[in-house]
C-alpha cells in the first residue's frame, strides 16, 4: 500500500469503522488495566495514522506515543488530538527501525491497527525488533491482522509470520475485530481481521 498517497488523495477508508471494533478493542485493553487505576503507563500506538485509537487510549488513562511516517498523516493526527483535548505525543519515524531515541522506552503495552499486516517478512521482523527494544518485560502487543493477501492493497499476514517474527512473546488470544470498511469496499475486500494479543516471556 502506498501510505503516503492514500493520506494524500484522502482515502483512508480505515478510520471509518464503527463501534462494534471498538468495544472489541476496548475487551482486549481491559486485560491490561483491571486491578489497576489509571495512568496505566506508556503505550506506543504503531503506525497511528491520525492517531483515532491511540486518543481512545490517552482517554482510557495510557500515556501514549504515536508513530507513523507520512507527514499528512500526522498532521490530521494533530488536529485531532487538539479537538480531544488529550496528551498525546507524535513522531516521525520508520516503525521497522525504532530506537528509544525516537520514541523513548518502558512502553507497557504496544497497538497496532494495521501496519504489521502490510510488511514483508523483512519488516515484520524489524517491527518485532523495535518493540522488543522498546517495551517492558511485562508488556502486552495488541496486532489488528488481516489474514490474506489482496493485491496491490494488502500483503497479508499469518499467524506463523506473527509467531516467527515475536519470537519472545505467546499469543494468549486471537478474537475476531468486527472491523468494517465503508460500502461498496466491505462488499468487494470481505474484511475479516483478527486481533492478536500477545504478551512477553511466558504466560
Ligand atoms: C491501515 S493504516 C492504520 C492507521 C491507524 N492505525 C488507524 O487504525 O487508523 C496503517 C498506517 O501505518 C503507517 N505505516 C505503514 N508503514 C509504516 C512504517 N514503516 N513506519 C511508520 N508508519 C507506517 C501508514 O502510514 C498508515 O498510517
Amino acid at each position: 500500500m502506498n501510505w503516503k498517497f492514500s493520506y494524500a488523495i484522502g482515502f483512508h477508508p480505515w478510520e471509518e469503522t464503527d463501534q462494534e471494533f471498538f468495544q472489541s478493542l476496548a475487551s482486549l485493553l481491559e486485560r491490561d488495566e483491571q486491578d489497576r487505576g489509571p495512568p496505566y503507563g506508556r503505550a506506543l500506538d504503531i503506525g497511528t495514522g491520525s492517531a483515532i485509537w491511540g486518543i481512545e487510549l490517552a482517554k482510557r488513562g495510557w500515556e501514549v506515543t504515536g508513530v507513523d511516517f507520512v507527514d499528512k498523516a500526522l498532521e490530521r493526527g494533530r488536529e485531532r488530538v487538539k479537538a480531544a483535548g488529550v496528551e498525546m505525543k507524535l513522531v516521525q519515524a520508520d516503525v521497522t527501525r525504532l530506537s528509544e531515541r525516537d520514541v523513548g522506552s518502558g512502553f507497557r503495552l504496544i497497538l497496532d491497527t494495521g501496519t504489521f499486516h502490510d510488511f514483508d517478512v523483512e519488516q515484520q521482523q524489524g517491527m518485532a525488533r523495535s518493540v522488543d527494544a522498546l517495551a517492558t518485560e511485562d508488556a502486552t502487543v495488541i496486532l489488528l491482522c488481516w489474514p490474506r493477501r489482496i493485491r496491490p492493497l494488502i500483503r497479508g499476514v499469518s499467524r506463523q509470520e506473527i509467531e516467527s517474527a515475536f519470537a519472545g512473546w505467546q499469543i494468549t488470544d486471537v478474537e475476531p475485530s468486527f472491523f468494517k470498511l465503508p460500502l461498496p469496499l466491505e462488499w468487494v475486500l470481505r474484511p475479516d481481521e483478527h486481533w492478536y494479543r500477545l504478551r512477553r516471556g511466558r504466560v
